[in-house]
Formats: C-alpha cells, sequence, structure tokens
C-alpha cells in the first residue's frame, strides 16, 4: 500500500509566525503573551471628573452609549517608524496579513462606537511627583508637582505619540485654577475604537527567544474596561524565511489581537456582566469570578455563553462544564490566556497553533468574546470546531484519551488521518496534550487536497490514491490487486476523492474506480481492488466550513492591493521608539 512519505513533526506555536515548519522537530514554541502581558503597566482612561487630564471619558459620557446599536469594532493599526526600515516586499506582505488579520476581528467582534477621537491617558504615577489628597481642595487629586524626569508614555517598549495623548497640567496651588501645562492636549485619533500599535523590528525578545514571532500587550482601557490600546510586536527575522506563508501570518495576528481585546488572564477578572443591563441604561457589573477551578483543580472560565456554547458542543446538560484553559507552563491556581488544547484542538485560541488550513475560530472563543461584556458578536460566524463534537462532558480531561473512549485520540504512532480529514496524519503528542495522542497533520505532502502531492508520494505505486480538492483523507489499506502476494498491508491515511450525498453520507473514488458508497461508520470494499476503507463517521458531509483553502490564499500577498482603511502612516512623531507587538508563538 501507499505509506506516506517519512514524517517529520512540526509545530508552530499560535503566537509564532506560522512560518515556523522547519524549526527542530519536535519542539513546541511557546506563546509567551502572559509573561509580556504582565511587565506592562496598564493605564485606564480617566473619569470625566478629572477635568484637565484628558476629556476621553467625558465625551463618553456627554454621549452616551447605551442604546448606541454596536458596529463592527474599528481598530487603527498605526505602525512604528522603526517598522519602515523593512524591504518593501516584506512590508508589503506582513502589510498584507495584519490587515487581513484587523479586517477578519473587526468583521467578528462589535462595539458601540467611541465618539470623536480616541484620545488615551496619560499614568500620573509617572508625570506627576506630587498628587494634592483628596481632602475637599479644588485640585483635589490633581497634580501638585511634576515629575522632571518624565518623558513620554509608553506601551510595552513603543513610545505613544503626543497626538493620541491627553494633556497634562500641573495645579501648583491647592484650590487655585491656576495651571501650567506640562503637556498639551493631543488631538487624539478620530474614527478608531482601538489603537492598535504595530512593531516590526528585531526587538530584545525575538532575539531572546527565537521561538518567539510576534507577541503583543495591550495597555490602556476605557472606564468599563474595555482595552482600546495594544502594542503587537512581530519579530522581522521571521518574516524573511523562505518558508513564510500568508495564512499562518494572518492566524498569528488575529491570535494576538483576540489576546489583548480581552481574552487574557488579566482581563477575565473585568469582563463584565451585562444580563441585568435595562434598557434604562444601568451599567453592567464586574463578573469577578469568571475563572475558577473545576472540580480537578483546572481553571475554567465560567460565563453565560461559554457554557452554553460548550453544552451545545459536547452534547451535554451538564451545568458546570465551563470552558478550560490550559494548564501547562501555569503554576497551579494561575490562569492562562489559552484555551485547554486536549477540548479545543484546533482553536484559534490554543498556545499552539498547527497548520493553518486546520485552525478554526470556534465557536467557543466567540462565545468568550460575548461574554467579555464589551463586545457584541454573532456566534453564527464561528467556524465548526469539529474536534470533540458530541463527547459529552468528560471530553478534554486526560482520562477521555486514556481509556480510548473517544475516536478523537489515537495510540501508538502509527498513521491516519488527521480529524478534518483534509490531511494524512501520524499519531503523535506534544506536550499540551500531556500524554494524549491525535493524528497530527504529516509533516509533509500530507494535504489530500492538494493535486501536486500526486507527484510527491512516490510511495503510491499501485495508485490508488487520488488528489485534488475534494479529495478526503480516509484510513484504508486498499491496494490493487496484483499477481504478486502483497504484504497486507496495515491501514493507514489514503487520499481519495468524495462527495456528498446527504448530511454524514457520500460516496468516494479510488484512482479507476466508479463512485461507491461509503456508509458513515462502516467500511466498504470496492472491485478490483484488495483491502478495504473506513467510512468516518460525523466528519464529512456534516460542516459545510470545513474544506481546503482556496487556491490563492497563500499567495494573497503577491496579488492583493493594500486596501487603505485602517492602515495610517506614521504620524509626525519623529521618535517612534521600538514598538512592540507581541506575538505569540
Ligand atoms: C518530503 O519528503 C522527502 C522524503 O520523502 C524529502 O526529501 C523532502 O525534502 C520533503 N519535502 C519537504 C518540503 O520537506
Ligand atoms: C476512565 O477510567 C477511569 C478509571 O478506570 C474512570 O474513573 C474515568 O471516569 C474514565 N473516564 C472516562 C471519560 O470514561
Ligand atoms: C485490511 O485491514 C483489514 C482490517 O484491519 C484487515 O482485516 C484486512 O486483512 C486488511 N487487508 C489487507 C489486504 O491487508
Ligand atoms: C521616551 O522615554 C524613554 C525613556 O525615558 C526614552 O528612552 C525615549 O527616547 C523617549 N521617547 C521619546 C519619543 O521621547
Ligand atoms: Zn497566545
Amino acid at each position: 500500500m501507499a505509506l506516506p512519505p517519512p514524517f517529520r513533526p512540526w509545530l508552530t506555536v499560535v503566537c509564532v509566525l506560522p512560518v515556523l515548519m522547519d524549526q527542530i522537530p519536535g519542539v513546541l514554541q511557546k506563546c509567551i503573551y502572559d509573561e509580556v502581558q504582565a511587565e506592562v503597566r496598564k493605564v485606564r482612561l480617566e473619569p470625566a471628573t478629572s477635568q484637565g487630564r484628558g476629556f476621553y471619558s467625558q465625551r463618553l459620557e456627554t454621549n452616551p452609549r447605551v442604546g448606541a446599536s454596536p458596529q463592527p469594532i474599528r481598530i487603527h493599526t498605526w505602525i512604528t517608524r522603526e517598522s519602515d526600515n523593512l524591504p518593501e516586499a516584506e512590508r508589503r506582505r506582513v502589510m498584507m496579513a495584519v490587515e487581513e488579520g484587523v479586517d477578519k476581528v473587526s468583521s467578528l467582534l462589535s462595539v458601540p462606537r467611541i465618539v470623536g477621537p480616541l484620545l488615551l491617558s496619560r499614568d500620573i504615577s509617572k508625570y506627576c511627583k506630587f498628587v494634592w489628597s483628596n481632602s475637599g481642595g479644588a485640585n483635589s487629586n490633581r497634580c501638585g508637582r511634576a515629575n522632571v524626569n518624565y518623558r513620554n508614555e509608553t506601551c510595552l517598549d513603543v513610545t505613544i505619540p503626543d497626538q493620541h495623548l491627553s494633556g497634562c497640567y500641573i495645579y501648583p496651588q491647592p484650590d487655585s485654577p491656576y495651571r501650567t501645562v506640562l503637556r498639551a492636549e493631543g488631538s487624539g485619533v478620530s474614527d478608531t475604537d482601538f489603537l492598535l500599535y504595530l512593531h516590526i523590528g528585531s526587538t530584545h525578545k525575538c532575539r531572546a527567544e527565537p521561538d518567539v514571532w510576534a507577541y503583543a500587550a495591550h495597555c490602556q482601557t476605557d472606564t468599563d474596561g474595555r482595552p482600546v490600546a495594544a502594542v503587537v510586536v512581530i519579530c522581522r527575522d521571521r518574516l524573511t524565511q523562505q518558508t513564510y506563508k500568508h495564512q499562518a501570518t494572518v492566524q498569528m495576528v488575529i491570535h494576538e489581537l483576540f489576546h489583548v481585546l480581552g481574552f487574557s488572564k488579566d482581563l477575565f477578572p473585568t469582563w463584565t456582566d451585562c444580563s441585568t443591563h435595562t434598557h434604562g441604561g444601568a451599567k453592567c457589573s464586574p463578573q469577578k469570578t469568571v475563572v475558577r477551578p473545576d472540580g480537578s483543580g483546572q481553571l475554567r472560565i465560567f460565563s453565560p455563553s461559554v457554557i452554553s456554547v460548550l453544552q451545545k458542543h459536547l452534547r451535554s446538560s451538564e451545568p458546570e462544564l465551563g470552558g478550560l484553559l490550559e494548564n501547562l507552563h501555569v503554576s497551579p491556581g494561575r490562569g492562562s490566556s489559552h484555551w485547554e488544547a486536549l477540548l479545543l484542538q484546533g482553536s484559534i485560541m490554543t498556545a499552539v497553533l498547527e497548520e493553518s488550513s486546520t485552525v478554526r475560530i470556534d465557536p467557543l472563543t466567540l462565545a468568550a468574546f460575548q461574554d467579555t461584556g464589551w463586545y457584541s458578536v454573532d456566534l453564527g460566524r464561528a467556524q465548526n470546531l469539529v474536534w470533540g463534537q458530541g463527547e459529552g462532558a468528560q471530553f478534554g480531561s486526560v482520562s477521555s484519551c486514556q481509556n480510548r473512549t473517544s475516536a478523537f485520540f489515537c495510540s501508538g504512532s502509527g498513521l491516519g488521518c488527521h480529524f478534518l480529514h483534509l490531511h494524512k496524519g501520524e499519531c503523535q503528542t506534544d506536550p499540551y496534550l500531556e500524554g494524549c495522542r491525535i493524528y497530527k497533520p504529516l509533516k509533509n505532502a500530507s494535504e489530500c487536497w492538494k493535486k501536486e502531492n500526486s507527484v510527491r508520494s512516490p510511495g503510491d505505486k499501485l495508485r490508488v490514491e487520488v488528489w485534488g480538492r475534494d479529495s478526503r483523507c480516509f484510513f484504508s489499506n486498499l491496494s490493487r490487486h496484483t499477481h504478486f502476494p502483497v504484504d497486507s498491508s496495515s491501514v493507514g491515511g489514503q487520499c481519495y476523492r468524495h462527495r456528498c450525498t446527504g448530511p454524514n453520507s457520500y460516496q468516494i473514488q479510488v484512482s479507476g474506480s466508479d463512485w461507491v458508497d461509503c456508509p458513515a461508520g462502516g467500511t466498504v470494499q470496492i472491485s478490483g481492488y484488495q483491502g478495504v476503507v473506513f467510512c468516518p463517521d460525523r466528519r464529512l458531509c456534516l460542516y459545510p466550513d470545513v474544506t481546503p483553502p482556496s487556491d490563492d490564499e497563500d499567495t494573497a500577498s503577491h496579488t492583493s492591493p493594500v486596501q487603505g482603511g485602517t492602515w495610517s502612516t506614521p504620524l509626525t512623531n519623529p521618535t517612534m521608539v521600538s514598538v512592540v507587538i507581541l506575538l505569540l508563538l
């Protein structure tokens, strides 16, 4: 039978640019989002009472958002000046990927729009040496003495341009309205709900950890706790590689954006509960205990949409079915900012992003954004996760793979099919799987939907397989009858054409055969061939969104023009220091 070529495992860390395919086999890249975010001091946009120190929130209050219908979030990307040093071709392809990621996120998340320009706050603890105490004086809580060492506001290592910042003032007397201007009011950024500072460079973090492709951190939130500014750093060395992949870069950008927009362990406690929100304009209240340990001690997100989406996904009525968070590299009791890989394999928000055609913007991730209270989300726009569908409340625990009760897991190291059946796979594990094993795409020529793979699969000498857009992976030991005794071939993954005849109902065609029914959950033999084909149950012809990527997805960067809209060129600020963007590996 046809054996796939030698397997070389590859994994990319989610946060890492997808280009990583030629990393040392078996080495997992770690998403450093949580490390990076922990270094950042966050500023909350100042409340309206602190007049003279920014008017952002005053505007919000004079233009109440209640009643305003949510619109797709306007993400304004501001590129640091240093990023300009990139060769034009590289710059263009990265920008294409960033723009596509930003557009995708914007199409998924809606917010009540900010009225007027977005103006970020300055950190009073940095610019001020002495604040008038809160003793009822006219200037209480205002700054009485400037810090002479104050230079600028930064986010990660990116200096925020003064134009984006509110002014700051010094009140030398406790009661007198007389004030001096330490920094003038900036003009803000118009038509913007979120400011993304993008830095493409070779930062210290990029150099320190070869597996880091990108990283990110959020820096300011609005008065409801919604993040309004963040830095994303893309490590430029990774962009020059031959293996650069457009779609994987887009996914990395989306992953990082999701972190800084709310999927972050230090934002979970500030998610708000708007279920009691009335049209009268009652404020949403923080739902502080959204993350709690489950019976086994692993942390889960317990919020209404997450629970109901997971119940539906696993087909369970278990009321305490929270979204399980990754626990690898996390001290006990400390949260993390990724989904548990055993439960949400394939999700855009697991710590490791695999082959880009297997990564899904899944319903649970969108449910989480719905539950932040800051966004309105159309859950219908999620992609089917497939992984774990209908497997019950126990799915995602280590015991669910050890007992071999689930067909999503495998044992040994045999060949087979990735669970989406777009790829041939090999049974393997990785540190995030905690000893469980799954079929991961082969390193080489794994895609059944790529016609080119037929010439790259010299093992298929007896020509049973067919590659092409409608081909999928089947567990099979089919081979042609020959005049020689054939070694009894073990079952592996083979690529055959398929066509749907109904939900979970399909026919297959192998090289030179007619179309034959392949009963889901059963097997089929094909005349003229020896061996059997196993017909997967509930994996094919059920999920219309499980399709091969469109032909041009990895070449988009060569053809599509950059569209306007979200990009801005660096403003006049001449001293943008290194902008930090965190890409998760
Ligand atoms: C695919 O596998 C063959 C060996 O079977 C190897 O020579 C080739 O370099 C591999 N191609 C890639 C892109 O890794
Ligand atoms: C697996 O087996 C163990 C003990 O045999 C049992 O406690 C556990 O509930 C089982 N898990 C599942 C998912 O069946
Ligand atoms: C194919 O696999 C089936 C099931 O494992 C086995 O019964 C059969 O003998 C195999 N056939 C060949 C030709 O290897
Ligand atoms: C901002 O301040 C830092 C630290 O004081 C300094 O290194 C940097 O050059 C300053 N940037 C600008 C634009 O002034
Ligand atoms: Zn991450």
